[in-house]
């Protein structure tokens, strides 16, 4: 049976909410599998727009079984509320969303943390997280001493393990210097609040690895929503400047608990230009009027913490190199409408490096600082195409650059999109 995977290629927000929204229909399960509420998926149908955080992209087609695996870090107070206002709203979230009893839970000391280390990038540079307690999470999960993972709410020791780890927080913390008030961290109340949450979690808390490996045998059509992008890959991005998980496609078999062989389709999604939000280097940026054009018809602003984003041209090298990483068999090219005014585009084909051009995407965040993108100009379309529903309809300039995109990443273009709404999409026939 299929399993399909949708992987951001870029540095998060290509619009993956709305192509897991599209999937959904062909599929049983959707699962996020890494990240948290860092994360900001919109989807948009009927002139409704629902931005999630946590809860899966799927949660809006009914029969549908969504899950929240055991590579998320999962803040119980930020759930509740995005499953308040999905059910306030009217989508039915109940036995439809599993939650992972493995999944780790954020506690008020990580987004202390949060905020205390994140001026602490190269250089001075600030990361600029989410400040949603993300990366310490993740640094207490590996360390596994201060760790609690959801399933540890339930049990007895939990009063006695939030005791322990907040007399150690609260000296790490002072050493870290509070840049403000020290934070309160009283264990019995942190233990009564979490107890709470906790209790209304219950209904959704299962072993989502033992569920998801049963569906497998059951031939059971499991899509995985991969959030952020892989340029933001704890090992294989921008690094420092990325995210604390495996947000390329090698963190699915990681976080789902699912052999990754099962996985037989690789959607990657990408932006027809770049964006990037936070720090960290992004090569063909335009700091510019080009920049801030794209920033207003793109609506660039972040859905989880309303940024600006950073905006510049499409960079293949960079696409190519995230769509080999992912094993990306087909891509999605999303907001193409947002290029319409432009009269001409440019595509970043290579790279200059200490005096010599390449192809290949810098191991080091250095060199991809210090690179000069090599571009290539091709004509724009200057006409609306935010009804346009076929590849045909296209102007011939949309359908050459989005040909040029697929050459020069190496993978077929299987969807276009140009609006936000479900409507506004484009399946290319093959
Ligand atoms: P995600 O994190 O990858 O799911 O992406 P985000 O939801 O953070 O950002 C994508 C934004 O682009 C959202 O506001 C979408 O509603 C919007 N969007 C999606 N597809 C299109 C498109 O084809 N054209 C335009 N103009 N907006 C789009
Ligand atoms: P979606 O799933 C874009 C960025 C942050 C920051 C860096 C680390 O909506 O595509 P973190 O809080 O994760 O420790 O921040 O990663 N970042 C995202 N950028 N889209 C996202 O998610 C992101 N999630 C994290 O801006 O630069
Ligand atoms: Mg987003």
């Amino acid at each position: 049976m299929p399993a399909t995977s949708v992987i951001g290629l870029q540095w998060g927000d290509e619009a993956k909410g709305k192509v897991v929204d599209l999937l959904t229909e062909q599929h049983d399960i959707v699962v996020r599998y890494q990240g948290g509420a860092n994360a900001g998926h919109t989807v948009v149908m009927g002139g409704q727009v629902y931005k999630l955080s946590l809860v899966p992209s799927g949660i809006f087609r009914s029969g549908v079984q969504c899950v929240v695996a055991g590579g998320t870090v999962l803040n119980p107070a930020a759930l509740l509320e995005e499953i308040d206002g999905l059910t306030l709203r009217g989508v039915p979230v109940s036995e439809n969303l599993m939650l992972s009893d493995r999944a780790h839970v954020i506690f008020p000391w990580h987004f202390e943390e949060d905020r205390l280390m994140n001026d602490q990038g190269a250089d001075g540079e600030s990361i600029g997280t989410t400040l949603r307690g993300i990366g310490p999470c993740y640094r207490d999960k590996v360390g596994r001493s201060w760790a609690i993972r959801l399933g540890d709410l339930y049990r007895e020791g939990f009063r006695g393990r939030v005791r322990k780890i907040a007399e150690a927080k609260r000296r790490s913390l002072a050493s870290l210097g509070t840049g403000g008030a020290p934070l309160e961290l009283d264990a019995d109340t942190i233990f009564e609040q979490y107890s709470a949450y906790a209790e209304r979690l219950r209904p959704h808390v299962a072993d989502t690895t033992a569920y998801l490996l049963d569906a497998v045998e059951a031939g059971k059509r499991i899509l995985f929503e991969g959030a952020q992008g892989a340029l933001l890959d704890i090992d294989h991005g921008t690094f420092p400047f990325v995210t604390s998980s495996n947000s390329s496609g090698v963190g699915i078999a990681a976080g789902a608990g699912v052999p990754g062989r099962v996985i037989t389709k690789v959607v990657g999604i990408l932006k027809a230009y770049c964006t990037r939000v936070g720090g960290g280097p992004l090569p063909t940026e335009q700091d510019n009027a080009t920049g801030q054009h794209i920033r207003d018809r793109g609506n660039e602003y972040g859905t989880v913490t309303r940024r600006p984003r950073r905006c510049g041209w499409f960079d293949a090298v960079a696409a190519r190199y995230t769509a080999r990483l992912s094993d990306v068999d087909v891509l999605a090219v999303m907001l193409l409408d947002v290029l319409s005014e432009l009269p001409e585009l440019r595509i970043c084909t290579g790279y200059d490096l200490n005096g010599r051009r390449t192809a290949d995407f810098p191991s080091h965040v250095d060199d991809v600082r210090r690179v000069a993108p090599v571009y290539e100009t091709l004509p724009g379309w200057r006409q609306e195409i935010s009804h346009v529903r076929s590849f045909e309809a296209l102007p011939p300039a949309a359908k050459n650059y989005l040909g040029r995109i697929s050459q020069l990443v190496g993978r077929p273009v299987e969807l276009v999109s140009v609006g936000p709404d479900r409507e506004q999409t484009i399946f290319v026939k093959p």
